[in-house]
């Protein structure tokens, strides 16, 4: 594969720590030196098919092909309101192509879970231009009375253009069902046949173990790809991981040995947008003329499952 192009778009309304404060019993200081996020994004007028359209139609402007060119579209989302048709059915009708769509659902890593899949149609020949899009409404299956979760996400979309090439030099994607850590239950319709009328719960997490599972997970990830792809963390130009938390971060570059500056991060705008938050972060990057020619990128992120994803890519700029 080869990114081609990049797009994203957050929601227009910027809510500080302050205004949470407003009617949760936190404060600037405690969110700031927990996790890193200063304000994020929330949904208000607009609605996530908003996000995700721009999102791919800036992405399929700076790869310069239209919206017909694309052979597959892979979408990245763990809920929305439409249970059904997929949301990436949606956005193909929004932004004029005819092709295949799929959602998928790998949590935070599910950029990550695309990158792998949209490999194997490029390797095999049978897609020659795939748009990836991640859009995320995370704020929506938060308990906005609840403080240690409602303070850490943003909603958002991000989106790339895929087309031939041989810049992924690796990549591991895992998974181990451990519900119970981080989970959200959507309320179905009743049947006249359904005995146990289970009670559905906002997003439920153990914020301790995703932090300890995080750090541990990507670290492995990373000397994984690493290994696979032959090479040193020295050599990685920047680590672009998933946005969940400043000190994750953190404690992962601890463990790579590598500078601060290798770790490009935008948590403290955005917050954590699940799946959408490395494509944002590449689109931003791209965009500021940030990645330099054959740089070469590592992408790490974890999620709700618990799954995780890592894979080592060499970057070629995009023309806006
Ligand atoms: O994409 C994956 C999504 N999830 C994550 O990545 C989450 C990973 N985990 C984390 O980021 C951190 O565990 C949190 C930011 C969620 C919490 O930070 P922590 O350092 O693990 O705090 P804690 O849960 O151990 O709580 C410390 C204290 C508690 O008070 P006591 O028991 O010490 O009196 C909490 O009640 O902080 C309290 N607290 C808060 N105080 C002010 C929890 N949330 C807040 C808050 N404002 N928003």
């Amino acid at each position: 594969m080869r990114i081609l192009g990049t797009g994203s778009a957050l929601p227009s309304q910027t809510v500080t720590n302050d205004m949470l404060a407003g009617f949760l019993d936190t404060n600037d200081e405690w969110i700031s030196t927990r996790t890193g996020i200063k304000t994020r994004h929330i949904l208000s007028d607009e609605t996530l098919v908003d996000l995700a359209t721009r999102a791919a139609q800036n992405a399929i402007a700076s790869a310069g092909i239209t919206p017909e060119d694309l052979d597959f579209i892979i979408c990245s989302n763990v809920a929305n309101n439409y249970v059904t048709p997929a949301l990436s059915t949606i956005i193909q009708g929004n932004i004029g192509s005819n092709c295949p769509c799929v959602d998928l659902n790998g949590a935070c890593a599910g950029f990550i879970y695309a990158l792998d899949i949209a490999e194997s149609f490029l390797k095999t020949d049978r897609a020659k231009k795939i748009l990836i899009l991640c859009a995320e409404e995370p704020t929506k299956f938060c308990n906005w009375q609840e403080r240690s979760t409602s303070i850490l996400f943003g909603d958002g979309a991000g989106a790339v253009v895929l087309g031939a090439g041989d810049d992924l030099k690796a990549i591991r994607l895992t998974a181990s069902s451990k519900k119970e850590v981080l989970y959200y239950q959507r309320k179905m319709e009743p049947t006249p046949f359904e005995h146990n009328n289970e009670m559905t719960m906002p997003l439920v997490m153990n914020g301790r173990d995703v932090f300890r599972m995080a750090v541990s997970s990507s670290c492995s990830d990373i000397d994984f790809v690493l290994k696979e792809a032959n090479m040193q963390s020295d050599e990685i130009d920047f680590f672009l991981l998933h946005q969940a938390n400043m000190r994750i971060i953190e404690a992962i570059r601890t463990h790579v040995h590598q500078p601060t500056k290798k770790f490009p991060s935008n948590i403290q705008r955005y917050g954590n947008t699940s799946s959408a938050s490395i494509p944002i972060l590449i689109d931003e990057l791209s965009r500021e003329g940030h990645l330099p020619e054959g740089s070469q990128l590592l992408l790490s992120a974890f999620g709700a499952g618990f799954v995780t994803g890592a894979c080592i890519l060499t970057w070629h700029t995009i023309q806006y």
